[in-house]
């Protein structure tokens, strides 16, 4: 596993339960190997374990059992080494108010004995797009800023791994421009990352390779084509010429009527043809004014790994936002 950015097997964390709450599983024994150079997305709903993990990396959070490698070293055998090896953006905004951005920097340099001819907190100021507010107090700075802030704290000691953990939940356009923008910079230097999100869409469009997590277990790990790839469902969307009275009723189909009126069928294209698919649309007497096609997304590799496998509510219960319309949020 040497070749690994970063090696994980049987992780478990239990958080103990304060005054009458039960424990929490929050890890319930997770493999995962991370490749160098990817850009690797941990994706998951709210409460699924991901923070708690990047935690474990980061050495903010004691883990319960298991073993973790960062870099080929062991965690528990070199913790200074390993910590060196992999930088974190937190979710949460934890930064000293009294500090400056550059002061921030160079105190997090000193952190990590970074020797000062090796310090670049002015690069790193500037790729962030910070440099205008390099000597402003944190406290003084926007939520944006705080977050650009964060990740050119991650920086400073020239990480192997770089791991950002819900980097765009709420924040501007410009921000996640500017975060997309570094992390494929980053990544062509060679810098290997890792991101968490819940938005499926982010990850299909930045990640090489994805594993899911659910309720503290791993529920896929492979390639963001092989995930696509792996799932047999397809959709065919009819326009029709007038609107529909009746659905079409065909074994191996799944026929439902969008906002539009426009007419979504769904099959598994191992079992039924697309003929068989356009012969229920005339059999329900459905003229076609227009056809197409839509690919499975991970909104469907999602619902088809962790249906079945709840067994709490989702922490996060918003109703999702119609898909392509708006990011997708598990
Ligand atoms: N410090 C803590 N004490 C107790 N429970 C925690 C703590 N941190 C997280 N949890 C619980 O562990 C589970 C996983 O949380 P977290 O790792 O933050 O998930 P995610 O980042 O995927 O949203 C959740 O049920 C959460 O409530
Ligand atoms: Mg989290």
């Amino acid at each position: 596993m040497t070749n690994a950015a970063i090696s994980i097997k049987g992780l478990r964390k239990t958080y103990r339960g304060g005054k009458g709450q039960p424990e929490k599983h929050a890890l319930k024994g997770i493999d995962l190997t991370v490749p160098r150079g990817s850009v690797f997305g941990l994706l998951g709903p709210n409460g699924a374990g991901k923070s708690t993990l990047i935690n474990i990396l980061a050495g903010l959070v004691v883990k319960t059992s298991g073993q973790v490698s960062i870099w080929g070293l062991d965690q528990d055998q070199n913790p200074r080494q390993s910590r060196a090896a992999i930088g974190v953006m937190p979710q949460e905004l934890n930064l000293d108010p009294f500090f400056t951005p550059r002061g921030a920097l160079e105190v997090q340099a000193g952190l990590y004995g970074v020797p000062k001819s090796e310090r670049r907190s002015d690069d790193i100021l500037e790729l962030v797009g910070l440099s205008d507010k390099a000597e402003a107090y944190a406290r003084t700075l926007s939520g944006g800023m705080r977050r650009r802030l964060l990740l050119a704290k991650a920086l400073v000691h020239h990480p192997k791994v770089l791991v950002l953990d819900e980097p765009t939940a709420g924040v501007d356009i410009e921000l996640r421009q500017m975060l997309w923008t570094n992390v494929r910079k980053l990544n062509e230097q060679g810098m290997t990352i890792i991101l968490t999100t819940h938005y499926l869409e982010e990850a299909q469009e930045m990640c090489d390779e994805i594993a899911i997590i659910n309720h503290g277990e791993k529920v896929a790990q492979d390639s963001t084509a092989n995930l696509l790839g792996q799932m047999d469902r397809r959709t065919i969307v009819i326009v029709p010429d007038a609107p529909i009275a009746e659905l079409p009723d065909s074994e191996g189909v799944t026929a439902t009527l969008r906002e539009d009126g426009s007419l979504a069928l769904h099959y598994q294209s191992n079992a039924t043809s697309a003929e068989q698919v356009l012969e229920s649309v005339r059999e329900a007497d459905i003229r076609i004014r227009d056809v197409r096609t839509e690919e499975a997304d991970l909104e469907d590799v999602f619902l088809a790994l962790t249906s079945n496998r709840s067994d709490d509510p989702p922490a996060d219960d918003q109703s999702k936002p119609r898909r392509g319309m708006h990011r997708v949020k598990l």
